[in-house]
């Protein structure tokens, strides 16, 4: 019997043919067009097929065999393993979208809607609507507006401390897309391992490996990430979150930063600098500005919107190191034709007009506020528990006692209507860190953080042994 399959080889093209067989049979397995247990056509009859040596056939088969999509059966060839996994894996998103109803929301990271600044976007969206010519109505540059580049260069250097110039600037849709762009140009550079804090952004590091790159979980100590395991590691690149650490809150020391940029300088490695809730600091004293200043030449400083006002912008930035500007403008060049023009004006208008920092002020206080109630909740309510790190930005981290049960508390929590996310899930491995929970206070007013942390002292105590169970 002659088994068929969809195949095509080009000749004299870059990739050899072995590695063609084996793409497009590996693409077929995941995409579920070949399903397990499905027989191939013997080495021989698909090399005739396809006019190629036996042996490069040979080689395919045992790459994918090697990759547990392929196996052979004794007297019947070569055929879809039995448990490959056909299923199209489920893209990754960066952000909880389903969530659960819920009287009391406590996710980190989003600032409520309702403190949007509607009137004041809705001016800035005018006046750029009103204003706009080929910039704003033609393709955009792939860098982004140049009103809105050097509108950020001056905001970011007066609020972060950033050395930069618009040339170097690049407009994104947000960190995400920063962070994707990022990948593609580290793996032109030929670097396709990236370090990332352990704790981080779970998410981030599935994004992360999505996009092609491995990561590899360096700890986070009280002064920031560890160094030393930088450098034994090996990696050439590394994400940080260094003003306001996620999820612990803690910012990164400034002896550490300057280590940090020796070990980029010494081993030619690059800094992705996520300056997620950058210019949240809600007490005057202590404010962290950014790492790049320290290191302009090896950090990739990013920005974004998501935090200062809305992700449903999905306006972020780039402060780019002048040798990577190029690389990053080609990345870019075969994925998209730059982000929206219109909504680019209005926040350079929204931005210089001062209307940003308005914003702020006000969101400082709001948030302090909440912050303070949040404090003073943990302390009468869930006393076991220790707040880390300064007054900033949108969430808290709250440490647990070693033998807490933070799965069964978080379970316990949602059947009281509060929903929080514990502090395991952001580690590499959750089993061996220390409990926690993630509180993020922008949701809520001041009665609605105070009664969702009542109700998590509620759910703390109904633990076995009651409140004394994790001491
Ligand atoms: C650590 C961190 N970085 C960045 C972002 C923002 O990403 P984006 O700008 O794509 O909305 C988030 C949002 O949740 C975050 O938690």
């Amino acid at each position: 019997m002659t088994w068929h399959v969809m195949l095509e080889v080009v000749r004299d093209g870059p990739v050899p043919l072995g590695a063609q067989i084996a793409d497009q049979l590996r693409h077929q397995v995941e995409r579920g067009l070949l399903t397990p247990r499905t027989r191939l056509p013997s080495s021989r009859q698909l090399a005739e097929d396809l006019r190629v040596s036996r042996s490069v056939v040979v080689e395919a088969y045992e790459k994918l065999t090697g990759e547990g999509l392929l196996e052979s059966v004794r007297g019947s060839g070569t055929r879809v393993a039995a448990h490959a996994d056909t299923r199209i894996r489920k893209p990754v998103v960066l952000v909880d979208r389903a969530i659960p109803p819920v009287r009391f929301n406590l996710l980190p990271g989003t600032p409520n809607p309702v403190t949007f600044p509607h009137r004041e976007w809705t001016a800035s969206y005018q006046r750029a609507v009103e204003s706009a010519r080929w910039q704003g109505l033609g393709y955009p540059p792939l860098l982004g507006v140049d009103q809105l580049r050097s509108e950020l260069v001056s905001y970011l250097g007066r609020v972060r401390g950033v050395l930069g110039s618009p040339e170097d600037t690049m407009v994104t849709g947000g960190f995400a897309h920063a962070l994707g762009l990022v990948c593609g140009a580290l793996r032109e550079l030929g670097i396709d391992r990236l370090a990332v804090e352990d704790p981080s952004h779970d998410r981030q590091r599935q994004f992360i490996e999505e996009n092609g790159v491995r990561t590899v979980a360096v700890p986070v100590g009280p002064d920031g990430l560890e160094v030393e395991p930088l450098y034994a590691s090996g990696v050439r690149a590394v994400l940080v979150t260094p003003s306001h650490q996620f999820p612990l809150g803690v910012p990164m020391s400034p002896r550490r930063r300057e280590e940090l940029v020796r070990w980029a300088r010494d081993t030619g490695g690059w800094i992705i600098e996520d300056d997620y809730d950058g210019g949240l600091w809600l007490e005057q004293r202590g404010r962290h500005l950014a790492l790049q200043p320290t290191g302009p030449d090896r950090v990739i400083y990013a920005g974004t919107a998501s935090k200062l006002l809305a992700p449903g912008l999905r306006l972020g930035w780039m402060v780019l190191p002048p040798e990577l500007t190029g690389l990053m403008e080609r990345v870019r060049v075969r994925r998209d034709l730059g982000c929206d023009g219109l909504m680019q004006l209005a926040f350079a208008d929204f931005l210089r007009s001062g209307l940003l920092d308005g914003h702020l002020r006000k969101m400082r206080s709001r948030y302090r506020a909440q912050h303070g109630a949040l404090t003073r909740a943990v302390e009468r309510f869930l006393p076991a528990a220790t707040l880390i790190g300064p007054v900033a930005g949108l969430h808290v981290f709250a440490a647990l006692p070693e033998g807490a049960d933070e799965e069964a508390l978080v379970a316990r929590a949602l059947g009281l209507s509060v929903l929080v996310k514990g502090g395991r899930v952001f580690h590499d491995r959750p089993h061996t860190a220390r409990p926690g929970l993630v509180l993020g206070y922008t949701a809520l007013g001041r009665s609605g953080v105070e009664e969702a942390i009542r109700r998590i002292g509620q759910a703390y105590d109904q633990q076995p042994g009651g409140a004394s169970w994790a001491s």
